[in-house]
C-alpha cells in the first residue's frame, strides 16, 4: 500500500525510506536495490575516485533500476579537497535530479544544483537546528535531521532525535525526514508521528544482502548491541560514531591521554583507507568503520526488498494500532465503578497481598510519614 507524504510525492517513491550516503558502501548495487524495493537509493559520489568514475557508476545504476535514485555529495574539510563542482556537474549532466548534501559550507554546491534546469531536489543532512535553518536559506527542499544516535558525523551538540525532530517540526519552514536510529516500521511510524515526511537509514542498509561489503561485517552488526559504538575525535570537534573495536579503543585512549593534543598522533588509527579495507577483508578490527547505535535493533540480513516490505507492513500496523486507541466514548474503567487509584476496590490486587517482610517495610514507611 503506497504512502502519501511530501517525500513520496516529490521523489516519486512508494515507501518514505531513503538510503543515506555511505562511504565505501553506497555503490550502484546498493542504490539500485533500495530503489527497486520502493525506497530511494543513493550513490555516494566520493566512493568514486574521480567525477568520470562517478559518471560510470551512475550509468551502471541506470541499467540496474528504472526507479528514481539520487547521489550524495559530502563536503568534508580536506588538505586537498575533491573537485566538488566537477562531481556535481556530472550528476547534472547524467540527468540526476535528487541530491543528498552533507557537510561544511554547502552553499556553492547547492547553488549549482539549484541553477540546473529542471533544478535538483536537495535533501540536506545536518545535526543541528541552526545548520538546518541556514540550509533552508540556501533553498534546500528537505532537511534530513540526523540525531545523536546516528552513524558517522554526529556533530557536537549531542541532541537525540526525540528532541531534535520535534524541534524541527516546531521550527522548520520546509519538510524534513528523520535520520539516525531507524531500522523498522515502528521507527517509521514514530518519525511520521513526530512530523517527519519519512526516514533516512544508513546502518540498517549495510546489513542487507545487496550491501557490497563483506558478510563478516554484516554478521558483526547482527551480533552487536546498542552499546557497541564509540565516539571518536571528540577532542578535535569532529566527532564520529564508529563501530567499537580494537582500533577505536586505541584511538580514544590516545585522545584521552595525549599531552600534545596533536591530531597527527591519532591520524593513523582513524585512516579511511583501513576502514575501506574492513569492508573488503571482513576483519572488523582492521580499521575504524562507521555504524550507529541502531546496531542494537538489527538481528538479520534481509534483501532490500524484504526489509522495505517489512518496514511498510510494520508501519501500517503500528499506525492503525495507534489510531485504534482513539475511541468515540470513554471505556469503562478496568476496576468497575471505582477510581483506578483505589486499590482496595480489587481484593485480588497484588497491592493487597501481604508479602512477609515487604509489607512490613511499607507499613513502617507509612507510619513514619
Ligand atoms: C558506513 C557508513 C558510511 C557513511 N558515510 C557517509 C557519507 O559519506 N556521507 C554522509 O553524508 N553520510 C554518511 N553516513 C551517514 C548516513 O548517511 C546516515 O546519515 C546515517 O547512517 C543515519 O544513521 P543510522 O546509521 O542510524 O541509520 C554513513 C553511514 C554509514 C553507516
Amino acid at each position: 500500500m503506497p504512502f502519501n507524504t511530501v517525500l513520496t510525492r516529490k521523489l516519486g517513491i512508494r515507501v518514505p525510506v531513503v538510503q543515506g550516503g555511505m562511504q565505501w558502501v553506497g555503490y550502484a548495487e546498493m542504490a539500485a536495490a533500495v530503489s527497486n524495493a520502493g525506497g530511494l537509493g543513493i550513490i555516494t559520489a566520493l566512493t568514486q575516485p574521480s567525477p568520470e568514475d562517478l559518471r560510470k557508476e551512475i550509468r551502471k545504476c541506470k541499467t540496474m533500476t528504472k526507479y528514481p535514485f539520487g547521489v550524495n555529495l559530502t563536503l568534508l574539510p580536506a588538505m586537498v579537497p575533491p573537485d566538488y563542482g566537477a562531481y556535481a556537474q556530472v550528476v547534472l549532466d547524467e540527468g540526476i535530479r535528487i541530491v543528498e548534501t552533507a557537510g561544511n559550507s554547502p552553499g556553492p554546491i547547492i547553488k549549482q544544483l539549484k541553477q540546473a534546469n529542471p533544478p535538483c531536489v536537495i535533501l540536506h543532512k545536518c545535526t543541528t537546528i541552526r545548520h538546518a535553518l541556514s540550509a533552508v536559506k540556501l533553498g534546500v527542499d528537505f532537511l534530513s535531521i540526523d540525531g545523536f544516535e546516528c552513524a558517522g558525523h554526529v556533530g557536537e551538540t549531542d541532541i537525540t532525535n526525540l528532541i531534535l525532530l520535534s524541534r524541527a517540526r516546531q521550527t522548520m519552514p520546509v519538510p524534513f525526514i528523520a535520520s539516525g536510529g531507524f531500522a523498522d516500521g515502528q521507527g517509521l511510524a514514530a518519525a511520521l508521528s513526530l512530523g517527519a515526511e519519512g526516514i533516512n537509514m544508513g546502518t540498517r542498509f549495510m546489513c542487507t544482502v545487496e550491501a557490497p561489503i563483506h558478510n563478516s561485517i554484516k554478521q558483526a552488526i547482527v551480533d552487536a548491541d546498542e552499546t557497541d559504538t564509540e565516539l571518536v575525535l571528540r577532542r578535535w570537534k569532529n566527532t564520529s560514531r564508529l563501530f567499537k573495536n580494537k582500533v577505536t579503543e586505541q584511538a580514544t585512549k590516545i585522545e584521552r591521554e595525549s599531552t600534545t593534543g596533536k591530531f597527527e598522533e591519532v591520524a593513523p588509527y582513524v585512516s579511511g583507507k583501513r576502514g575501506r579495507e574492513v569492508f573488503i577483508n571482513g576483519d572488523k578490527d582492521f580499521g575504524v568503520w562507521t555504524a550507529g547505535q541502531v546496531i542494537g535493533l538489527i538481528h538479520d540480513i534481509p534483501t532490500c526488498e524484504e526489509l522495505i516490505s517489512r518496514i511498510e507492513t510494520e508501519a501500517i500496523q503500528t499506525l492503525s494500532k495507534a489510531s485504534s486507541l482513539i475511541v468515540d466514548k470513554q471505556p469503562e474503567p478496568d476496576i468497575a465503578g471505582k477510581p483506578m487509584g483505589d486499590m482496595s476496590a480489587n481484593p485480588s490486587s497484588d497491592h493487597n497481598k501481604k508479602v512477609p517482610g515487604e509489607a512490613q517495610i511499607y507499613d513502617i514507611g507509612k507510619s513514619k510519614l
